[in-house]
């Protein structure tokens, strides 16, 4: 995501009436089938950033850089799910959800030299123990972004090396927790680790170099490509996947040079990430884009990196309105009165079923689909021990609406995870920025549902009765 995108309040076309997020009967999200759940990830949520043997991430680096997160603030605490992990699962099952994704912190489960961390694997075996007993299907992410520092300090995903230690990651996670697991996937949205983490600085390591974002991206994929084999072999049952997240672009004007600029910024966005695993190629407009910025690639790659999904996971935020830059390039000029959230990102569910159909037609491969990730933030407040976060029930209202309407266009979607289960670490926005669909005070750490939580409970136990 661009997770820099200019902070605006305004709603405009909000419709605080359409407050029941319950789709219409013909919806189908109906279908007992489409699975319904909620996603954290590791670094945003556990804390305990030092306990049982859990080295050090780059995001505790990073987070340590004066200016680099709002407000200074740092996962070392988070929403201290390390300790109340039982509380938040009975608090995920209280309402109702049907599935969670969540996040192994590699930190935590491996030292050095590779060998196996007792304690942080007990504490995901118990987790995903429990949640198995509770009957919910498990989605988890190897790699949500928190390297483990001593790997960056040898070059991250710039050093080619990285790829058979993530194999080898890979390969502990899925031998300890195979049976916990319905769906494993590789890595979370690397367009951002690569894009924000090598090419613009905004994200941890906070390196800033077009051609390092091109490589660290080639070695993201790579390192996908080669884990998808072994978490095969190890858990044949479970499903394996990855998880990219796509964005919208719009031009600003009819005009030629400006439509080239929208289909510049799909490509940059979606195609980086999407042709290589689903085509078994970059898309060559990439480097008329960003000339001179191809990776180095060695024989068999591509071929390593399109290796069979059984599923593609789907994040998807808002829309970027852009135009040419009279070069080869293109830049963004942000929209006027569309509604925003906290994010300052753009209200636009269009953008998602149009994308789904899209892609549906480009890749004729195009493993079933899972949204892992929806929602937005909003400045939610509790006031009389209610939050009454009226801009997010229209948007997931809406948003379940446009996933309606690409299953409807033929697009084989599975399920839809909100982004987040609570409020937690924001990245690069810290605190500030509230996802969830609980409310955490940071103060105290108390869990509170919000109206729109409440209202996912009421569907999910009205969508459990039906026969
Ligand atoms: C996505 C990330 C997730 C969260 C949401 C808002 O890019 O995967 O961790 O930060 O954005």
């Amino acid at each position: 995501m661009a997770h820099d995108a200019a902070f605006s309040s305004s709603h405009s076309s909000f419709d605080p009436s359409s407050e029941a997020l319950t789709p219409p009967g013909d919806s189908s999200l109906w279908r007992k089938d489409f699975l319904l759940g909620a996603a954290t990830a590791a670094y945003q949520i556990e804390g305990a950033a030092t306990e049982d043997g859990r080295l050090a991430s780059i995001w505790d680096t990073f987070s340590a850089i004066p200016g680099k997160v709002l407000a200074g603030d740092t996962g070392a605490v988070a929403c201290d799910h390390y300790h109340r992990w039982e509380s938040d699962l009975d608090l995920l099952t209280s309402l109702n959800f049907e599935a969670y994704r969540l996040s192994i912190a590699w930190p935590r489960v491996m030292d050095e030299a590779g060998r196996p961390n007792r304690k942080g694997l007990d504490f995901y075996k118990r987790l995903l123990g429990t949640l198995k007993d509770k009957g919910l299907q498990t989605f988890v992410t190897l790699y949500h972004w928190d390297l483990p520092q001593h790997l960056e300090d040898r070059g991250g995903w710039l050093n080619r090396d990285i790829v058979y230690r993530f194999a080898d990651y890979a390969d502990l996670m899925s031998r300890e927790l195979a049976g916990h697991v319905d769906a494993w996937a590789t890595l979370n949205e690397p367009w951002c680790s690569a894009f924000l983490g090598y090419g613009n600085g905004h994200h941890a390591p906070g390196l800033a170099d077009g051609r390092f974002a091109t490589q660290a991206m080639h070695h993201l994929l790579l390192a996908h490509g080669m884990a998808v084999p072994v978490l095969r072999a190890n858990d044949p049952a479970s499903k394996k996947g990855i998880v990219a997240n796509i964005g919208r672009g719009s031009a600003n004007s009819s005009s030629a040079a400006d439509g080239r600029a929208a289909h510049l910024f799909e490509v940059q966005h979606n195609a980086w990430v999407l042709d290589p695993l689903l085509k078994g190629e970059y898309p060559q407009d990439l480097w008329h884009l960003w000339p001179g910025t191809e990776p180095l690639v060695l024989e068999g790659d591509p071929k390593t990196i399109a290796a069979p999904l059984d599923f593609l996971g789907i994040n998807y935020y808002f829309r970027t309105n852009v135009e040419s830059d009279g070069g080869h390039g293109m830049v963004e000029v942000p929209l006027e009165g569309v509604e925003r959230t906290q994010m300052g990102w753009e209200v636009y569910p269009d953008g998602l079923r149009d994308l789904l159909i899209g892609f549906n037609r480009t890749y004729p491969n195009l493993p079933p689909i899972y949204i892992t990730e929806n929602g937005m933030a909003s400045d939610d407040q509790v006031i009389d021990g209610q939050v009454n976060d009226l801009q997010r029930i229209a948007f997931l209202k809406r948003h379940f609406a446009a996933v309606d309407a690409a299953i409807k266009e033929g697009v084989d979607i599975r399920g839809y995870f909100v982004w987040s289960l609570m409020d937690n670490f924001e990245w690069a926005f810290g605190y500030e920025r509230r996802f969830g669909v609980v409310h955490v005070d940071y103060d105290t750490q108390r869990r509170t549902p919000k109206r729109s939580a409440q209202l996912i409970a009421k569907f999910l136990s009205e969508r459990a009765a039906k026969a």
